[in-house]
């Protein structure tokens, strides 16, 4: 059984998308992010100030580099990871790329909510937002073997979504 990646822009949803789908599905779940806190003893926004992006990316590649040889397994992204085409390659044959899509202005509000921005450029959330994503959509759009735009979805509905048209992509 394939693992599912799911890639999309910071407040997507990702982490939580994952966990729930992991017990709908009864799939194992890791997240990316979370790995690499374990490992490091550091929050990824402390690694990415103290050791910046290319540390950063290093560490993901590693941990991306173990979860290629998982089965079974929902495994949630960090933004960022659509960067480094490793990562991609890494995952791609053993994986189904579900790219979470959400408008600009949830993210806004999701990110405004939250207490650290890891973005490196400076400027609002209101001008940031459609700058970032606005450069990466097609990126996640290329490597997705499904888009799901959630705006007006529930986490069940998104959910039921993903499952019905993972039977379309993959030959168990
Ligand atoms: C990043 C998003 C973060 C984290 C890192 C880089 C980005 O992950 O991986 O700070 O550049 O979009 P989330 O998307 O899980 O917040």
């Amino acid at each position: 059984m394939k693992n599912i990646v799911l890639i999309g822009f910071m407040g997507s949803g990702k982490s939580s998308m994952g966990r729930f789908l992991s017990r709908e599905l009864d799939y194992d779940f890791f997240d990316t992010d979370k790995e690499m806190e374990n490992v490091t003893g550091l929050k990824v926004h402390q690694i990415m100030k103290k050791y910046g992006k290319i540390r950063f990316a290093s560490e993901e590649r590693l941990i991306v580099k173990k979860l290629a040889a998982m089965d079974r397994t929902i495994i949630a992204t960090g933004g960022s990871f659509i960067d480094n085409e490793e990562n991609i390659k890494a995952l791609k044959d053993n994986s189904v790329f579900v790219f979470l899509d959400v408008d600009d202005d949830i993210i806004i509000d999701r990110l405004k909510r939250r207490r650290v921005r890891p973005f490196n450029e400076k400027g609002s959330l209101t001008e940031l937002v459609p700058k970032i994503y606005g450069r990466r959509r097609p990126v996640y759009e290329r490597y997705a073997d499904i888009t799901v735009n959630t705006t007006e979805k529930t986490m069940e509905e998104t959910a039921e979504e993903i499952v019905q048209r993972l039977d379309s992509v993959y030959v168990q």
